[in-house]
């Protein structure tokens, strides 16, 4: 049995009035609900007051990227170190618009996971095909070399730390989210090669999420999916009531 795993990315966006509101509104939600995991992944510098609104309530805390050095003249950089003294559980690596927008590559992202692992942050490492990528028939060759690399060099027992989060790019902010089935498909392929690579054990217990345009309507659909364990949520996670009733629809689902 996994737990289900509800992650809200709020990329840039928010100030820190409307970071806080938004927090404080999801703490005053979500409260009675035990049977989920549930993070919220703010800008860098509303990471503090976020941690202080979410003090006292079962929501975790991210951040949206971080750098592998310790320290140093690494000018506009963020370390683990950093974000774990504010608070942070999880940190989002490889996300498609870092991947695609700032032009990281497998192996920096590679780099990161592992200083984050190192450092006991829990990595939400995200991984993803383009439209085109799909088009060509390309999607499990992608999405299996992300993997590869960006897990390249950690060992079994760390890569446990590591949630992915299957984000098709075509879907990403467009309102056109991935079939269930379309979901499904590359999720079992995930689980298949964490399985040959590290084990079955290991392979059943990791947790994969889904990204891309999910909302409170399609979330029951995509959580039935049997590899779909969580999703990673951009736009519907700035609105108190959308991302309370995604994690209220995913409390209610038996898995
Ligand atoms: P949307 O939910 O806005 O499509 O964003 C998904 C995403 O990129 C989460 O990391």
């Amino acid at each position: 049995m996994r737990t289900l795993f509800l992650a809200g990315n709020w990329k840039m966006n928010t100030n820190s009035a409307t970071s806080v509101n938004l927090a404080a509104g999801l703490v005053r939600e979500l409260a009675p609900i035990q049977n989920v995991r549930i993070a919220v992944c703010p800008p860098f510098v509303y990471l503090q007051s976020v941690a202080a609104a979410l003090s006292a309530s079962q929501i975790e805390l991210g951040a949206q990227d971080v750098y592998y050095e310790g320290n140093g003249a690494f000018t506009g950089e963020i370390s683990c170190e950093m974000l774990k003294d504010c608070g942070c559980t999880y940190v989002i690596i490889g996300h498609s618009e870092r991947r695609h927008i700032l032009g990281e590559s497998d192996r920096l992202i590679n780099l990161k996971i592992k200083a984050a692992v190192k450092a006991g942050l829990k990595p939400i490492f995200c991984v993803g095909e383009l439209l085109e990528e799909r088009d060509n028939g390309k999607t499990f060759d992608v999405v299996e070399q992300q993997i590869r690399k960006g897990l390249e060099g950690l060992s079994a027992e760390q890569v446990k730390t590591v949630t992915i989060a299957y984000e098709p790019v075509w879907a990403i902010g467009t309102g056109r989210n991935a079939t269930p089935q379309q979901a499904q498909e590359v999720h079992e392929r995930i689980r298949r090669q964490l399985k040959e690579t590290y084990g079955a054990e290991l392979a059943e217990k990791m947790t994969i999420q889904y990204g891309g345009s999910a909302k409170p309507a399609n979330t029951a659909e995509l959580l039935a999916q049997p590899d779909v364990d969580g999703l990673l949520v951009g736009g519907a996670s700035l609105k108190v009531e959308d991302f309370a009733a995604m994690v209220k629809t995913a409390a209610a689902l038996k898995k």
